[in-house]
Formats: C-alpha cells, structure tokens, sequence
C-alpha cells in the first residue's frame, strides 16, 4: 500500500469535496495543492494566472507536488492541470495510489458553469465547448495516470464514492 492517495481529474470532478471526506474516513491528512500554491504566493490562482501567466503557474504546481508526494499519511487533491506534466504523474506514483475521478461531461459542465474561479474556463464564451475540447485532450492523460478510477455522474453518492475509493487503497 502507498503512503498516500491523490485524487487526479477534471475540473469539478469533486477532488476536494471528496478528497475532504475521504481524509476523514481514513484519518489521513488533506492536502489541497490549489490552496498551497494560493497561499504561498498570497494570491488566488485566478490572480496568479492574470498576473504572473499560466507558466509561472506550472512551475509552482510542479514544486508544490514534488514537495507534497513526499509526505505521508496524506489524501492529495491536485488540480485538473496536474496530469499535463509527466514529472507530476512520476512523482504523486511514487507516493501515491491515484484516484481518477472520472466524471461525465454533462456533470462537469453543470457544476462548472457558474464557476468563475477556474481562469482556464473564464476565458471561453461558450464554456460547454472549451469544457468539451480540454475534456477530450486530457481524458487520455488521466487514464493512464490512474491505478484506479472511479466513475461519477449526477446521480452519485459522495459516500459511494469514498468507500470505493477506500477498499481500492485498501487493496492495493
Ligand atoms: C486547472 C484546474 C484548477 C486549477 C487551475 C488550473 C486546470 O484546479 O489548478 O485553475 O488546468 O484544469 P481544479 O481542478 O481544482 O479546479
């Protein structure tokens, strides 16, 4: 069994919602990637997008998970951009057993498309095509990071969701 789990996936696949409850069942930590790499530069990640660029963001994120995957006892929940970097991917499996939240498209857009809190999304006028094309190029990377993947749609339970999650651990 790895020291951790990550929870990798699109934007609005609920990482951190059930990243939070999943940590609680298991007595693990929650750690938010997201929320480290916004407190370390004291800025949201829609501020450090407009104001430093989506690169600079990457640099961090990639530092923030290099450090992050090394601790242990840890739920990780990483944002939707993780995967893009293999360096990411090498590092949370190293640690990490990765969790795939894969979450169907009608479902991500109903939750996203009041977000505005994602600065990939706000740029778009029709947020249910920039959704549908990132979808389609990542899909892919989240597959093949994954050790497990968990399937969501509207109609799933959080807490279906976490104790699948924890008998994969478990079990691995
Ligand atoms: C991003 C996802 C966001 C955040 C940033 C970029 C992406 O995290 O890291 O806005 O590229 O998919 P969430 O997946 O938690 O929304």
């Amino acid at each position: 069994m790895k020291d951790n789990i990550a929870l990798i996936g699109f934007m609005g696949s609920g990482k951190t919602t059930v990243g939070k409850v999943l940590a609680k069942l298991m007595d693990m930590k929650f750690v938010d990637i997201d929320k480290i790499i916004a407190a370390s530069e004291k800025k949201s990640i829609a501020e450090i997008f407009e104001e430093k660029g989506q690169i600079y963001f990457r640099d961090l994120e990639r530092e923030i998970i290099a450090q992050e995957a090394l601790k242990n006892n840890c739920v990780i929940s990483t944002g939707g951009g993780s995967i893009l970097d293999n360096e990411n991917i090498k590092r949370l499996k190293e640690t990490s057993f990765v969790v795939y939240l894969d979450c169907t498209i009608e479902c991500l857009y109903q939750r996203l498309k009041n977000s505005t809190t994602r600065p990939i999304l706000n740029i778009a006028e029709d947020k249910r095509k920039i959704i549908e094309e990132l979808y389609e190029k990542r899909r892919f990377l989240y597959e093949i990071s994954a050790d497990f993947t968990v399937k969501i749609d509207e109609t799933t339970n959080i807490f279906d969701t976490v104790y699948i999650i924890k008998d994969a651990y478990i079990l691995s």
